[in-house]
């Protein structure tokens, strides 16, 4: 495709190709001129940490001009649209635009406006998706358990209801032909839209953990939230929370990971997030080769 919104739909060939790509990038093969003279715009109209300044890295990384759009301080605060604001950057010549944005399709709202040439990369829209997240999440899945997850049995607990990460990764495991997708959570925070299509849903986190190879925490979104879904955070904690006792129900070897930003002692104790078998950082690190990979692939030729 020529934008990058979803996962949802892209061939198991192009998934794996970018895996393949992100892999070697993340070996640090790859040429430091590959976009030069091409500049590329982070969008970004929510916060985030770890998206912007991994998909700043990557496309210097390439050879390509870093722009960073600060939403707080733009003129959007003057009442300017996402629209005129895409339209003026790309008027600049700007050829890449990395777009977070907290409604549903509002990426993909724009890439319907963008000129031949343009690119837009989804990097959160609403409760939709983020490709690049689920693609970074497959690549150190990849790297931990190898590349055939037939045998794999993956469970994926929380937030489910709010979470773009879930629905990207949800994705790609399907895609990627993943043995076992488990989901936990509480009711309220489980989606009822066919989104959990073919997984394996519970609300009893020890039983949902028994002999699975990797867990993947999400984040508590608590901005995302009408109020009374959770009664508590301590409540939330002794139901759902990943502690090292739990974790024990896994395999021996589970890898454990959380996109980020951690509540800490909430949907994971310090212990496992920064425990032996916490992957939270290679996530982290696998987020800038994963993005070279989809930025490449867009930008290049
Ligand atoms: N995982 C993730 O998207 O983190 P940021 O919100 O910090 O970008």
């Amino acid at each position: 495709p020529r934008h990058l919104l979803t996962l949802d739909g892209l061939p198991r060939e192009a998934l794996e190709a970018l895996l393949i790509r992100a892999q070697a990038f993340a070996e640090g093969h790859y040429d430091r001129r590959a976009l030069d003279g091409l500049a590329v715009c982070t969008l970004f109209f929510e916060p985030s940490t770890r998206t912007r300044m991994s998909f700043q890295l990557a496309t210097q990384r390439l050879g390509a001009q870093a722009l960073n759009f600060d939403a707080s301080t733009s003129s959007t605060s003057k009442g300017e649209t996402a629209l005129d604001t895409f339209k003026n950057l790309e008027a600049m010549g700007v050829r890449g635009f990395v777009v977070r944005h907290r409604e549903d399709g509002a990426v993909a709202a724009l890439a319907e406006h963008a000129r031949p040439g343009t690119v837009l990369i989804n990097a959160g829209d609403g409760r939709s998706a983020h490709p690049t997240q689920g693609l970074l999440d497959m690549l150190t899945l990849r790297q931990a358990k190898g590349i055939d997850f037939s045998g794999l049995r993956v469970l994926i607990v929380g937030d489910v209801r709010h979470s773009r990460v879930a629905r990207s990764d949800l994705q790609a495991l399907r895609t990627l032909g993943t043995g076992e997708i488990r989901v936990c959570g509480p009711a309220a925070l489980l989606p009822d839209d066919g989104t959990l299509h073919g997984c394996t849903v519970s609300q009893d986190l020890d039983a949902a953990l028994d002999g699975v190879d990797a867990v993947m925490m999400l984040r508590l979104q608590r901005e995302r939230m009408e109020e009374g879904l959770v009664a508590s955070l301590d409540d939330y904690h002794r139901d759902y929370g990943l502690t090292a006792a739990r974790l024990r129900r896994a395999a021996a070897d589970a890898a454990v990971m959380h996109p980020g930003p951690i509540n800490r002692g909430v949907e994971i104790t310090d212990e496992v997030a920064d425990g032996p078998q916490s992957l939270i950082l290679t996530q982290v690190a696998n987020g800038v080769a994963a993005r070279m990979a989809v930025l490449e692939a867009l930008l290049k030729g």
